[in-house]
């Protein structure tokens, strides 16, 4: 969700900060700006709303000298996507950009208001420019100042100061949003994503909660929370990344579509031979804790959240574990009782959802055996966070539309289901079973994905629709869910979905000919109760779209359309029956010509609550 670059240097850096935010862009935004100061008292500041495009355009109109400077691209939150709300926002000599929310802004307002000060947008972020602005007038270094001001915002914030009367350096703080420090050689820079400085350095240090951090273009001083200097640990980036490159692709989400089969295998390598799964990664000590594990609950948002869905149905028959799964927005406000035995199992693609990551703090004091994270980045907080991690190895996902990353996820989630079955004293034949559909599964969705054609022919029919009904049946329930949410995401047509042996306990009332009603109808033994609630719609003249075996039985007729999918081993069928539904939503976009990789109102990373 948003971004931020910041780099003090010797050379002008206007260059890197748009760069920087080009880098972000997939994360979505509104608008972007950008401030920079050259140490003689020239400092520009530049806000566009709309894409980083504009903006660059913008500082070809204008000469923008400087080695320090800070720039943003802003999710709004607080005030309209205008150009007066866009950071960086300023008080007198104080510049400022800031991801997050500050929950109290109004009250601090209000004070400032008496204090005198001018308030020249709507957000929430402007308070802490004058409030900084205030507390400097009352002495001490900017770092001090910054000190001293972070006690009286409540909220989430990553954030990037500079005093343009004094650009030598740039002060950074963190609590609830990310931020990295790139460290160049006789620069530094700072970014919410390392992806931003990846063209300037591969060197990293990751903040911790409660960092305070000043870069200077020699030096690097990190305040943990309680003031004290502290030392955090420099990282070789392993990200492979060019931004630049879809390949032949049109988008990045069509590009992760088609890369499924590769992030699968890589997902899968050395993690499963014959016909077992090693997971030895996590550690000895790791199973002395799962040994323990009575029950599992897991937390997630989004696609995510569908993710763990999929899992339960899998823990459970498959590993004899009894599993919650609860979306993370609402598992942090109530007061969960837990069960004694149980593990904690976060999903996230990004590691830093802002929910997630405040149940996976919640659940520290509530008396999990322990936490385990599934991410797809290494060097998020929901992975320094967790007690026990494993790493999807999709690549990075760009497109804000999760694709790989919910494959791979399902991916890991076998495997642990596996692992711990195995503790539990799991029949060795279907550990075999599961590691053989895991083998096959890349090459089973390369055959899925040669029938791009025929779905994108099928996607003409829903580019005049504004309602879309999916169904499914067990663990297809949450693919149908995940099917909807593409949907809605990227093509902004209403999508619901539904466990098909509800939709007569109302849904049947949305059924007529305009409502598309898609089916996900593997060869399984639910299929002949599938089958009575797709006679349900087609009594009632809805246009069925089946994406059914090829040996299911069902045939083309009028309000029926059937595309015939390949046979899968059982056990991995919701992770392919996931894939057409991709594609569908995909070809449904681009033919209403929405914003694919970066869909209105959306963020890659939700890192506010
Ligand atoms: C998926 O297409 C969405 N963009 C969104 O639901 C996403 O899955 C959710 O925000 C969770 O993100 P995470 O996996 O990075 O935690
Ligand atoms: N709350 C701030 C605003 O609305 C920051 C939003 C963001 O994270 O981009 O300006």
């Amino acid at each position: 969700m948003c971004g931020i670059v910041g780099a003090v240097a010797q050379r002008d850096i206007a260059e890197i900060l748009l760069q920087g935010l080009r880098r972000l862009e997939y994360r979505g935004y509104d608008s972007a700006g950008l401030i920079v100061a050259d140490g003689s008292g020239q400092v520009n500041r530049l806000r566009q709303v709309g894409k980083v495009q504009a903006l660059f355009d913008a500082t070809q109109q204008q000469e923008l000298r400087g080695g320090t400077g800070i720039a943003h691209t802003r999710w709004a939150t607080h005030g309209e996507p205008t150009e007066k709300n866009a950071h960086p926002h300023v008080s007198d000599n104080i510049a400022l950009v800031h991801n997050g929310i500050i929950e109290n802004y109004q009250s601090l307002r209000d004070s400032l208001i008496n204090k005198g000060y001018q308030f020249s947008s709507q957000t929430d972020t402007e308070v802490i420019a004058h409030l900084i602005h205030w507390e400097q007038q009352q002495g001490g270094s900017l770092l001090e100042v910054v000190q001293r001001v972070i006690p009286q915002l409540r909220g989430a914030y990553g954030m990037v100061i500079m005093d343009c009367r004094d650009p030598e350096r740039l002060i950074a703080a963190r609590s609830g949003s990310p931020l990295v420090v790139g460290l160049g050689v006789g620069e530094n820079f700072l970014a919410s994503d390392q992806l931003a400085l990846l063209p300037v350095t591969r060197r990293f240090i990751f903040l911790e909660e409660g960092d305070l951090v000043e870069i200077t273009r020699r030096s690097v001083h990190i305040v943990d929370q309680q003031g004290n200097s502290v030392e955090r640990q420099e990282v070789e980036s392993q990200v492979q990344y060019d931004a630049g490159d879809k390949g032949i692709y049109r988008h990045y989400m069509q590009k992760e579509i088609f890369e499924q089969p590769m992030a699968l295998k890589n997902t899968l390598a050395g993690r499963v031979s014959h016909g077992a799964v090693n997971l030895d990664e996590l550690g000895l000590a790791a199973d002395q804790l799962l040994a323990n594990v009575s029950h599992i609950q897991i937390i997630a948002c989004g696609t995510s959240y569908h993710a763990g869905m999929v899992a339960r149905y899998w823990f459970e028959s498959l590993a004899g574990l009894p599993c919650d799964v609860e979306i993370a927005s609402e598992f942090r406000y109530r007061k969960p009782a837990v069960r004694p035995g149980s593990l904690l199992i976060t999903l996230s693609q990004s590691g830093e959802t802002a929910d997630t990551l405040a149940a996976l703090r919640l659940s520290k004091q509530l008396g999990y055996l322990g936490s385990l994270a599934v991410c797809n980045v290494p060097t998020s907080s929901l992975v320094r966070e967790s007690d026990l991690a494993l790493m999807t190895k999709a690549g990075a996902e760009i497109g804000v539309a999760s694709t790989k990353a919910f494959t791979t996820q399902l991916a890991v989630l076998l495997m642990l289901v596996a692992h711990l079955g195995r503790l539990k004293g799991m029949d060795q034949l279907l550990e075999q079973q599961i590691v053989h559909g895991l083998q096959v599964l890349p090459a089973r969705i390369e055959q899925m994905l040669s029938l791009e054609k025929r779905i994108e022919a099928l996607a003409e029919d829903f580019s005049d629709k504004h309602h879309a009904l999916f169904l499914g049946r067990g663990d297809q329930y949450p693919i149908a869910m995940e099917g909807a949410l593409k949907l809605k995401e990227i093509s902004y047509i209403h999508a619901e979905a539904y466990a098909a042996g509800e939709l007569k306990h109302g849904p049947l009332a949305l059924i007529d000919a305009d409502m598309p009603v898609i089916v996900v109808a593997p060869n399984n033994e639910l299929l002949e109760k599938l089958k009575s609630n797709v006679e349900e719609v087609r009594a009632r003249g809805g246009q069925l779209y089946v994406f059914a075996d090829q040996a299911a039985g069902f045939v083309d007729c009028e309000g029926m359309t059937i595309i015939a999918l390949p046979h899968v081993e059982e056990v991995v069928a919701p992770i392919f029956y996931t894939v057409p539904l991709q594609l569908l939503s995909y070809y449904v976009a681009l033919i209403k010509g929405t914003d694919v990789d970066q869909p209105r109102n959306l963020a890659k990373s939700v890192t506010v609550e």
